[in-house]
């Protein structure tokens, strides 16, 4: 199995990604959590991603608290999307496991240098201000990651929280520049994707059917979730963003993206936060990431829905 860190601001989205990564231990051994300020403040991420463990089954899950601001701006939140918990949806008891001692980037910097090089794969589902925090204090790091696979960003649908930005990308552009420019390989799961994993409302019955506690909870936040986004997404349901990060660690043939160019702004106040994604290798400048464009929707629900059976 592959073994991944998952940083994360759960966020139903993030909650389902995490469900499916620890529903997965052939494919995916997930060495722990960390969390960071997103969707919500800091103190409600580190409670919501140990409340998923706990729906898992999974209290030995390793959950740390790691930055609770961007690099160098005010925090931008997004409980409009999420609501007021981050994890608004379900009734789900309030967490009872640990939150580890450790600060989250100091088990980013140590696990990356502690295990074999090239064997650890970084998974961020949030703003990249751990990421980062981590690759600048230990820069030696970035040679021994196998791969980052994120979500973040958009090329031809844009912008989610300004009409030129994604939002993990927005809230810490500082975070995403020194991420996107460190070496390592880089898979992006931008909107272009996200946008067309649509939970239409046969594919939350499916989860619904499932008869369980995990496929209850999973059916109740994804209606939760960007539930107004009717008119956005032609559909009653939400993209479901970061999940698209784990199911292509477990099935990567279900994704389809090219190595290109991607730079970030951090300047302009019009266009910060956008990923500038040279997809059709204009720019001359050297590929850094392999940014997705396409997913096989109705298997990617599929594999979504039978492992969160297993939960
Ligand atoms: C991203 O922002 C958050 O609201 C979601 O959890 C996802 O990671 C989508 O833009
Ligand atoms: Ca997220």
């Amino acid at each position: 199995a592959r073994k991944i860190i998952i940083d994360t601001d759960p966020g139903q989205d993030d909650a389902v990604a995490i469900l499916l990564a620890l529903a997965s231990p052939e494919d995916l051994d997930v060495l722990g959590l960390t969390c960071v300020a997103g969707n919500v403040p800091l103190n409600l991420t580190t409670r919501n991603a140990r409340i998923v463990c706990e729906l898992a089954g999974k209290p030995e899950t390793r959950v740390f608290a790691g930055c609770d601001g961007p690099i160098a701006r005010k925090l931008v939140t997004a409980e409009h999307v999420h609501g007021k918990t981050g994890l608004d949806g379900p009734t789900l008891p309030e967490p009872t496991m640990p939150l580890q001692d450790q600060h989250a980037v100091d088990f980013i910097i140590d696990t990356l240098r502690n295990e074999p090089a090239k064997t650890v794969t970084l998974c961020p589902l949030g703003p990249l201000t751990n990421i980062a925090t981590a690759l600048t204090r230990a820069p030696d790091i970035a040679e021994r990651i196998q791969e980052i696979v994120l979500m973040g960003g958009a090329y031809f649908e844009v912008g989610n929280i300004t009409p030129a930005a994604e939002f993990n990308i927005y809230v810490d552009p500082e975070a995403a520049k020194i991420t996107f420019a460190c070496g390592a390989p880089i898979t992006v799961m931008p909107l272009d994707v996200t946008h067309k994993a649509l939970v239409t409302s046969p594919r939350n019955e499916a989860f619904r059917a499932l008869g369980t506690r995990v496929g209850t909870a999973v059916a109740q936040m994804t209606d939760f979730f960007e539930r107004f986004d009717l008119e956005k997404y032609g559909s009653t349901g939400a993209p479901l963003h970061d999940p698209c990060v784990t199911a292509y660690l477990i099935a990567p043939h279900l994704f389809q993206g090219r190595f290109i160019n991607v730079e970030i702004e951090t300047q302009s106040e019009l266009t910060l936060g956008m990923t500038v994604a040279d997809w059709w290798r204009v720019s001359g400048r050297a590929p850094n990431a392999t940014f997705m464009g396409d997913i096989d929707a109705d298997h990617f629900f599929a594999l979504l829905t039978e492992r969160l059976a297993r939960l």
